[in-house]
Formats: structure tokens, sequence, C-alpha cells
């Protein structure tokens, strides 16, 4: 596929899931723009991606700083909204905070960004919103956070309506071998990796390729809109 001509925004563009999506973007010859908070992280993306990236800081928490990522922005052909900082609380934990921190951080970050993107983009665009499949089978003691991922689903479907002709889809994957990961602790990335392994029909963890490529099909195909795609092995079905 190629994308010639085409503008792909990617928050949380630095690494993982979307670093791998603006990368393919690249390859089939599109331009992308890459925003987080980390300037080396995003330094180092840049670099990967080469001259046909850009790449600005960003905070999806921070208003003022979501309107300062967009502003510079012409024409946005396409979004894609991966960023997300949050805690997995049980449900019973003191904290509030705790407990609302995957809406915080995971909704209402790309709440602000698609508010910020839209009006410039494209009439044959479209947005991707980050999931994950904990919505539809959520693990034990994750249900706030298995709750921020059902509200982003219907978020999805609710843009399509309201964003239409520009097209609206969401991608929910499993366990995902790459960066987030990586980051924690061995034991931990361990059990995750196991529990995906033996509870999915695919038998192992994702690759942030796969999700990548999932994700472009929902960026480009131009009949799917208001879609949730769980890129997850089979996980969600066991
Ligand atoms: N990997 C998996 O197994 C998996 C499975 C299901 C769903 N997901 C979802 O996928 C999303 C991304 O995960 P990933 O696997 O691609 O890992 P990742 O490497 O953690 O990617 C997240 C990116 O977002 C940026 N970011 C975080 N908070 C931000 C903020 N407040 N403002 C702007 N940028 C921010 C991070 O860079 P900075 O820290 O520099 O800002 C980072 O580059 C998450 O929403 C996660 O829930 C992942």
């Amino acid at each position: 596929m190629r994308y010639d001509d085409k503008t792909l925004v990617v928050i949380g563009g630095g690494s993982g899931i979307g670093l791998a999506t603006a990368e393919a973007f690249v390859k089939g010859g599109g331009r992308v723009v890459i925003g987080g908070r980390s300037p080396g992280r995003l330094e180092a993306a840049r670099e990967r991606l080469g001259a046909a990236a850009r790449a600005a800081t960003i905070d999806v928490f921070d208003p003022a700083s979501v309107a300062a990522f967009f502003a510079p922005l012409e024409r946005i052909d396409h979004l894609f909204t991966p960023a997300a900082t949050y805690a997995i609380a049980p449900f019973d934990h003191p904290d509030e905070a705790a407990l609302a921190s995957p809406l915080d951080g995971k909704f209402w970050g790309q709440v602000r960004c698609v508010r910020a993107a839209a009006p410039k983009l494209a009439s044959d665009g479209s947005v991707v919103l980050m999931s994950g499949a904990a919505s539809a089978r959520p693990p034990r003691g994750a249900a706030l956070y298995a709750a921020a991922n059902g509200a982003i689903e219907a978020l999805g479907r609710g843009l399509a309506v309201d964003l239409a002709p520009v097209r609206v889809n969401v991608i929910a994957p499993g366990t995902i071998d790459g960066d987030l990961w990586a980051r924690r602790p061995a034991q931990v990335r361990d059990a995750a990796f196991a529990g995906q392994a033996a509870g999915s029909l695919a038998g192992r963890p994702g690759t942030q390729a796969e999700i990548a490529q999932a994700v472009l099909f929902l960026l480009t195909n131009g009949f799917t809109t208001g879609a949730t795609l769980f890129a997850d092995g089979g996980y969600s079905l066991r």
C-alpha cells in the first residue's frame, strides 16, 4: 500500500505501537508527525524514521500543550492516538485518583487530541483510537482499566457519527511484545506473556508490526468506520 502525499499524525509516536505504525507509513511513502513528552525519545525516533518525519513535544494531559502541538499543523490526513499513561488499580483501591487514572490518562487524552485535530482533518481522512482487549476480557483487578477501554470503543462509534465523512475506528490489541513491556519488570512481563500465550488462540503475544499493520488497515480502508478491531490472537474469545 502507498501513502504518498498523505500525512499521519501519531500522538505517542516516539516508541511502541505508535512508532511501528509511523515506520510502516513512511515505508509506504507517507509523511509523519510524531508527538510525545520526552524530547530524547522523540529525537531518536525521528532519526530512525528519516526525512519524512517531524517531531514535536506534547503532553496529552495538558490542554495547552495539545493546542500548541496541533496549532502549526495544516492538513491532517490520518490521526492515531496511542499515547497513554495510567495505573491499573483494583476497584476497591482507596485512592480515587488511581481509579480515575485509566480514564484520565488514556480516554481523556485521546478526546483532547481528536478535538484539536478535527478542524484540520481531511474529509477523506481518518482517526484510529487506542483501546485494548481488556475491554472484552478484563484481567482480575483491572475493572476500571477495562471500563476505560470500553469507553474508548464507544467514543469511536460516537465520533464516527459526529465526524463523518471522516472515518473513526478503534484498535484493541492483546498483549504485545514491545517497548511497553520491555520497560516493565521481567517477572511482570513474563507473567503477562504467559497469560497471553495460554489464554489466546494464537498461543503467543503479538508484535508491534502486526498491530501497526492492523492500524494502517483501519486508517486507510474507505468502507470501515465506527469499528473496533480486536487484534489479540483470539484472546478475547477464550
Ligand atoms: N503493548 C501492549 O501490550 C498493549 C496492549 C493493549 C493496549 N495497549 C495500549 O497501547 C498504548 C501504547 O502502548 P505501546 O505498547 O505503544 O507502548 P509505549 O511505548 O508505552 O507507547 C506510549 C507512547 O506514548 C507516549 N506518551 C505516554 N504518555 C503520554 C502523554 N501524557 N502525552 C504524550 N505522549 C505520551 C510515550 O512517550 P513519552 O513517555 O515520552 O511521552 C510513548 O512513546 C497504550 O494506550 C496501551 O494501553 C498496549
